[in-house]
């Protein structure tokens, strides 16, 4: 399996972007919507843009580090499993970040200690250098390969898509393959990334839904804005995000339809971290045990989170 060079974002922006001044007369600038109100009807549509015949619709986050991708993206699963009973499987590589263990999902390390959806794969190794990348590589292929059936009917979280792709020829062969046919057996693809560059082009052309924040400098402003449409329409919206507040534009790519928001809500993973703080030290196989009020908060006999949620249209209508 190869992926042909024309299927990857180029490394580095153009030197010095040529002006250009086009921009779409549909343009509208993108109502602000705190994620209380935006989130429910993400949710409810997320996935379903032909009622008739819904379809997995993949989405990509973009954002530097620290911009709070992971939180969103922590949030939306949640979101989602509560209103909709959608599992998920998130991907992690990270050597550490104790983000995920505040979840409160099961941590798992190999491909067979997965019993059920909403379970973090964190296949973690004290390897360094390319013996940690060889691990990677393997674990994260066994994964995909293993996922891979009809009917799989999952939500699978890249946190940091950029580095999977990295690993090898073939991994990045098997990511072309989850963006490009995964929908046809129930996968939903999510997936973080710090720039568009370097990027298999599969992230921007099959994904349905896009988020982006406030991007580190102005070379990755332009190419953040030319993800949206043109750079004079989408710049100065780049410009008004507030990172301190962690905003972002979500954009769905058919209905072209926009908001600015932000995560106001708390995230019921943080109220599982008292429970988790009395927790036993994990167990010696690695999954963790987690005690049943605290699993109970994700798996099957999940309680309804009690949040004050306004269940509010957004502003221009129903598509979102
Ligand atoms: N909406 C938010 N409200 C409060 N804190 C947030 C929000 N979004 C992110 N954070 C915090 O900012 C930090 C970075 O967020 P994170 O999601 O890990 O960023 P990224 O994944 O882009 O590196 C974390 O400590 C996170 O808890
Ligand atoms: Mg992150």
């Amino acid at each position: 399996m190869t992926i042909r060079p024309e299927d990857v974002e180029p490394e580095e922006a153009k030197a010095a972007a040529p002006a250009d001044w086009r921009s779409d007369p549909q343009f509208t600038e993108p109502p602000r919507v705190p994620w209380s109100e935006l989130g429910p009807d993400f949710i409810k549509v997320w996935g379903r843009a032909d009622e008739t015949n819904p379809q997995p619709e993949h989405w990509e986050i973009v954002g530097p580090t620290g911009s709070g991708k992971t939180h969103l993206m922590l949030t939306a699963l949640q979101d989602r499993y509560r209103a909709r009973k959608t599992g998920a499987i998130l991907v992690v590589t990270k050597a550490d970040d104790n983000v995920f263990q505040k979840l409160g999902w099961p941590v798992v390390t190999k491909v067979d200690e997965i019993q059920d959806t909403n379970v973090v794969y964190w296949p973690r190794t004290k390897r360094t250098g390319n013996a940690r990348r060889e691990f990677h590589d393997q674990r994260l292929q066994q994964l995909l390969n293993k996922l891979w059936q009809p009917g799989a009917n999952t939500i699978v979280a890249f946190d940091e898509v950029g580095y999977v792709e990295s690993l090898s020829g073939d991994m990045r062969a098997l990511v072309q393959m989850y963006w490009r046919e995964a929908r046809s057996v129930g996968i939903t693809v999510v997936a973080m990334k710090q720039r568009p560059q370097g990027a298999l082009r599969d992230m921007h052309s099959e994904t349905y839904w896009t988020a982006a924040f406030a991007p580190k400098d102005r070379s990755d402003a332009e190419r953040f804005a030319e993800l949206f449409g043109h750079r004079r329409d989408w710049l100065p919206v780049f410009d008004s995000l507030d990172p301190d507040l962690h905003e972002f534009i979500l954009r769905h790519s058919r209905s072209r339809e926009a908001y600015i928001s932000w995560v106001d809500t708390r995230r019921p993973g943080l109220r599982a971290l008292s429970v988790l703080a009395a927790l036993p030290p994990r167990s010696p196989g690695g999954v963790e045990q987690l005690p049943r009020e605290v699993a109970g908060l994700h798996g099957p006999h999940q309680r309804t989170w009690p949040w004050p949620r306004r269940v509010t249209r957004c502003p221009s209508g129903t598509t979102v």
